[in-house]
């Protein structure tokens, strides 16, 4: 177990709050901790407590210039502001930043990852920092850093049901016999869902997990970016397909899959008692191995607490 770590928290989202939340209690402090406006910075450590409370009532954590948090005396970067596609940004600019500093880097932001791996590793390659990004698949399930213990050039496939969201989404179409359009709804007023769903139940989401996964496999031999995913989502699973399904002992889960070859993201029918068809905002991985086999990982892929546990994970991983 490394020493307790000084965490410079950027994003003051459902993640980004619980990483300052649960910090302590994983032996580590928070300088920093910035939202989109503002920044709190306090090199004896900032008060979590107060801290969240005033972002709750006032919807700022701090009085500082947000660019303050990056500029603090931290050992680790908590990368946690929203997933961007393209150039990713700013959350690479952050993460360039952290590295040129030679400090570490956690990412629960997907995009530098997704999008500019060869980038990330490059700049990686140059710094005494490290990127570590466990939290960006799965929400709570450790996946990465499996593959990481198994070694990726053993591991032939990484395949699953990973957006909790179009899970739950279909579970419920499947057990109510609900359209897609009343459970989404249902799934938004329950805070399951985001107010903007797309990336969710387009399968996005799902597809930029898998490209992390076909990065991670691929050990830098080939890059992968969302650009190379072949991606379907659930807006058009009619509830009729469901009940015929289920007429035969099957459903249907958005399942993606990542290999050294590509990624494939799509809803595929599954036996209704096979380890892919996780009910409700579970989620699943399956790894094909080598020489051990197939190996399921199965829990919350979602939540802030949880999400927050991979966060900090991974910050007991760095030196
Ligand atoms: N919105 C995602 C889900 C979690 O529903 O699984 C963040 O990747």
């Amino acid at each position: 177990m490394s020493d307790g770590k000084r965490l410079a928290v950027l994003g003051a989202g459902a993640v980004g709050s619980s990483v300052v939340d649960l910090a302590a209690e994983y032996g580590h402090e928070v300088v920093a901790f910035a939202d989109s406006s503002s920044a709190v910075v306090d090199a004896d450590g900032i008060d979590a407590a107060a801290t969240l409370e005033r972002k709750q009532s006032a919807g700022t954590v701090g009085d500082d210039d947000p660019d303050a948090a990056l500029e603090a005396d931290y050992d680790v970067l908590v990368e946690a502001t929203p997933t961007t596609l393209g150039d990713a940004e700013p959350g690479f600019s952050h993460l360039e930043a952290a590295l040129e500093r030679d400090r570490h880097v956690v990412l629960a932001n997907k995009g530098p990852v997704a999008e500019r791996y060869g980038d990330v590793r490059a700049l990686e390659r140059e710094s005494a920092g490290e990127v570590r990004f466990e939290a960006t698949v799965g929400g709570a399930i450790p996946i990465i850093s499996t593959v990481e213990d198994l070694s990726p050039s053993h591991v032939t496939a990484a395949r699953g049901v990973l957006n909790g969201t179009a899970n739950f989404i279909l579970s419920r179409m499947a057990a109510e016999g609900i359209d897609y359009e009343h459970v989404l709804a249902e799934a938004q007023d329950l805070g399951v869902a985001e107010a903007d769903p797309t990336f969710d139940v387009e399968g996005t989401d799902a597809a930029l997990k898998c490209v992390i996964l076909a990065n991670v496999l691929s050990e830098g031999e080939r890059e992968f970016t969302l650009s190379d995913a072949d991606v379907e989502g659930i807006t058009n699973v009619p509830g009729s397909a469901l009940e015929l399904a289920a007429e035969d002992g099957r459903t249907i889960r958005l399942v993606g899959e990542a290999t050294r070859e590509g990624i494939r993201v799509g809803p595929r029918l599954v036996p209704q008692n096979a380890a892919l068809a996780v009910t409700g905002t579970r989620n699943i991985a399956q790894l094909e191995t080598t020489n051990a086999g197939q190996l399921n990982l199965s829990g919350r892929g979602a939540g802030g607490p949880e999400t927050a546990s991979a966060v900090l994970g991974d910050v007991g991983r760095l030196d």
